[in-house]
């Protein structure tokens, strides 16, 4: 049995529906309600609520946490947490309990349970500020917003207890995720699809030169499910290893859709990175070739724009 945190999330609910796909045993966790695709299977899908349980808690609650391992739990895939950068500034108390003592508690139940595995979804924002240089999976970790200390504790505090109690810990370095479903993100791809479908107004901080990396949803999916069943490394980088500006991005998205963004630029935020470029060499040790191309990535999740109800 699987237990995903978060599994209301953009990256829990649709990695649910794959697990749940293949015929694997979950039970889901988040304080958001379960979207009704995981809990009413349909004829035209082979999802079974036999194999899913959701949990409507808050981990926070010790009791709620401990009570998940009334269940056999074998695997743990660590998606729960308070995302946004910028926000953690603001708060960066409320960041470090949900995102790191979370982690902490939840970990010592993994081992008290004798788990075999906890993913642990970081992100490259671990490295800091390296300006254009290439981030791999050695790095050294000089985080710069709370979120990013959040992440960079919680791999830390995982990796001692893999060295102290053998927890089977892997922390999975996500760059921006994007893909179908992902109108409830604030992220940029997220937003510009939202305005294109609205008033065509999208604001960019700094002065859009900044460089990312957007790795596609199934892509990450995939390396999630290679993790659960493989040997694996203790640190993935997962991104597509190629990036792109801010500016750029615009106006890939404006030829994908086929429009024009009115673009006002604002102040750049505290805390974000100025670049991250990655290499995901280490996804070649799961067996992982090749990510999705930007291109192709975009026109699926605009397609999954147009035609959703969410708006
Ligand atoms: N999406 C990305 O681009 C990206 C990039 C790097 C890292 N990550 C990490 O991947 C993970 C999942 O990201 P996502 O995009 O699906 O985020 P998301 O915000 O869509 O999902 C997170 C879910 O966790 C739930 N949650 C938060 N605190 C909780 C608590 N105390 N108890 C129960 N549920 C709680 C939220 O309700 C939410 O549904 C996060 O840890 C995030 O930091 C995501």
């Amino acid at each position: 049995m699987i237990l995903v945190t978060g599994s209301s999330g953009f990256i829990g609910r649709n990695l649910v529906k794959s697990l749940l796909s293949d015929g694997n045993k979950v039970v889901g966790i988040d304080i958001e309600d379960c979207p009704d695709y995981l809990l009413t299977p349909t004829k035209t899908s082979n999802l079974s609520d036999e194999n899913f349980t959701f949990v409507k808690g808050d981990l926070r609650d010790g009791d709620v946490l401990r009570s998940l391992f009334d269940r056999p739990i074998e695997y743990i895939v660590h998606l729960a947490a308070f995302t946004r950068v910028v926000e953690s500034v603001n708060k960066p108390s409320e960041y470090f309990e949900n995102n790191v003592v979370v982690t902490q508690r939840l970990s010592e139940e993994a081992i008290k349970h004798g788990v075999k595995k906890f993913l642990f979804a970081s992100t490259n924002a671990v490295a800091g500020d390296v300006g254009y240089s290439v981030i791999n999976e050695n790095n050294a970790l000089f985080p710069q917003s709370p979120y990013g200390a959040n992440k960079a504790a919680s791999e830390m505090m995982l990796n001692a207890y893999k060295s102290s109690y053998g927890l089977g810990a892997v922390r999975l370095r996500f760059t921006n995720i994007y893909g179908k479903d992902m109108a409830t993100k604030d992220s940029f791809i997220a937003r510009m699809c939202k305005a294109a479908l609205g008033d065509k107004k999208i604001a960019v901080y700094g002065d859009g030169t900044q460089v990312r990396d957007y790795v596609y949803l199934d892509d990450v999916i995939g390396v999630i499910k290679r993790v659960l069943s493989l040997d694996s490394p203790d640190i993935i980088v997962v991104g597509s290893g190629s990036s792109v500006s801010v500016n750029e991005l615009v106006k890939l998205v404006e030829e994908t859709i086929g429009l024009q963004f009115s673009v006002e630029y604002q102040d750049a935020k505290k805390g974000e990175m100025k670049a991250v470029i990655v290499d995901n060499g280490s996804l070649k040790s799961i067996g992982i070739d090749k990510t999705s191309d930007l291109g192709e990535g975009l026109k699926f999740t605009w397609d999954w724009f147009k035609h959703s109800s969410y708006i």
